[in-house]
């Protein structure tokens, strides 16, 4: 029987609440395919900071570096300013294990409706290839003159060929096993280097799939577009930031932060891959046990797809659509009433049925 080693941090705010659930799908999923998730937990995050000044332990890349996968939940704390939380764990984490591939995937899902007039389920099936380690979250900047009238900030975007290459590579192959259509963001108009190299990088490798049809468009015009004609997009490929926001316009056109999964992976298999939904910690909602699983859920999924468990995973997405599209259990972001608890237990119900 297959074990697999699993670092889990559920993190801050809602993503304990989430990653409990999430466990007992997998747990159940796990049981019914004959293999077995092997789990360790960690406190690390915001509680921890306060305890110990530190987001997690000195070692803890180290530590998580033995393990097969990391399944994360969110981090960000209301009362610890965003770039000490996640600079501190979260993004350290997909930097150390070249996690360069942040991998979006929006499906419009039957029962579910889109705040946009006219679009049904099926109509949109897009994934957002989002570079994960470089360009506009590159670590690099300073201030200078600090808290001064003359204060200066300056905060470095880096891209490397063979960052944006590999990206834009693991792109194309993805738009191969799918639709064969790719498009890539930029802003090349502005941003006369990044996002030159970039444009001439995604040329350069586009020869070498002369199968897939290709555009490129400035991320202004790709948020119109998400909005305007979503059904059009199915492989998108853009850097950090911009893959951030185009995400979450992703996600709020197919039902909301709510059901939007993400991994974040690594093709160095010495390197754990993280799996984490694209949701944050949602403070405005914590405690209360009405966060929406089902993205920690199909995080969960995704993270079986990537440990080879494809049987397993599938189940998984098929309990989860079962339950959107009757709308039992659904919760309140979903327009339903259910608690978080109960709209897994619903999953759990249709995993075995
Ligand atoms: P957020 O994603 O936490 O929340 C945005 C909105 O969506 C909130 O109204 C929230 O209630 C709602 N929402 C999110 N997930 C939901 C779910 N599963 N079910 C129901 N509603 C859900 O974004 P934010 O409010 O901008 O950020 C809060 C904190 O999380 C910040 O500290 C931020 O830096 C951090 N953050 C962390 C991650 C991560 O860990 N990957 C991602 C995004 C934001
Ligand atoms: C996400 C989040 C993170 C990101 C933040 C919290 C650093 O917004 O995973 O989408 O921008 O990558
Ligand atoms: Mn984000």
């Amino acid at each position: 029987m297959n074990e697999y080693k699993i670092a889990v941090i559920p993190g801050d705010g809602i993503g304990k609440e989430v990653v409990r659930e999430a466990c007992k799908v997998l747990d159940n999923a796990s049981t019914l395919n004959n293999f077995s998730l092997s789990y360790e937990f960690f406190n690390w995050g915001s509680d921890y900071y306060f305890k110990n000044n530190t987001m997690m332990p000195i070692d803890g890349l180290e530590i998580l570096s033995q393990f097969d996968a990391i399944f994360l939940g969110a981090v960000g704390d209301p009362k610890i300013q965003d770039h000490i939380t996640l600079n501190g764990l979260l993004l350290p984490i997909r930097r150390k294990f070249d996690q360069f591939v942040c991998l979006r995937p929006s499906t419009l899902f039957e029962g579910v409706k889109s705040p946009l007039n006219g679009i049904n389920p099926g109509e949109i099936d897009l994934v957002v290839v989002r570079e994960n380690t470089e360009g506009e979250y590159a670590n690099v900047g300073g201030f200078q003159y600090e808290d001064f009238d003359d204060e200066i900030a300056i905060q470095s975007a880096v891209f490397t060929r063979k960052g944006t290459e590999r990206v834009i590579r693991y792109a194309f192959n993805l738009a191969m096993e799918r639709n064969k259509k790719l498009t890539s963001i930029t802003k090349s108009n502005a941003q006369g280097y990044s996002m030159v190299l970039w444009d001439k990088v995604f040329k350069e490798v586009s020869k070498d799939y002369p199968e897939v049809k290709t555009n490129s468009l400035l991320i202004d015009a790709a948020c119109m577009d998400f909005i305007r004609k979503p059904s059009e997009f199915d492989v998108v490929v853009a850097s950090n930031l911009f893959g951030d926001i185009l995400t979450d316009i992703a996600a709020m056109i197919t039902g909301g932060l709510g059901l939007a999964s993400s991994g974040n992976i690594s093709e160095n298999n010495d390197n754990p891959s993280m799996f984490e939904p694209t949701h944050g910690s949602a403070p405005d909602i914590e405690g209360k046990n009405i966060a929406n699983p089902l993205a920690q859920i199909l995080t969960g999924a995704m993270m079986l797809s990537y440990l080879g468990e494809n049987t397993a995973a599938d189940s998984i997405r098929g309990a989860v659509k079962g339950v959107l599209k009757t709308g039992n259990s659904i919760t309140s972001d979903l327009g339903g009433n259910a608690t978080t608890t109960e709209c897994t237990k619903e999953v759990i119900k249709k995993l075995n049925e």
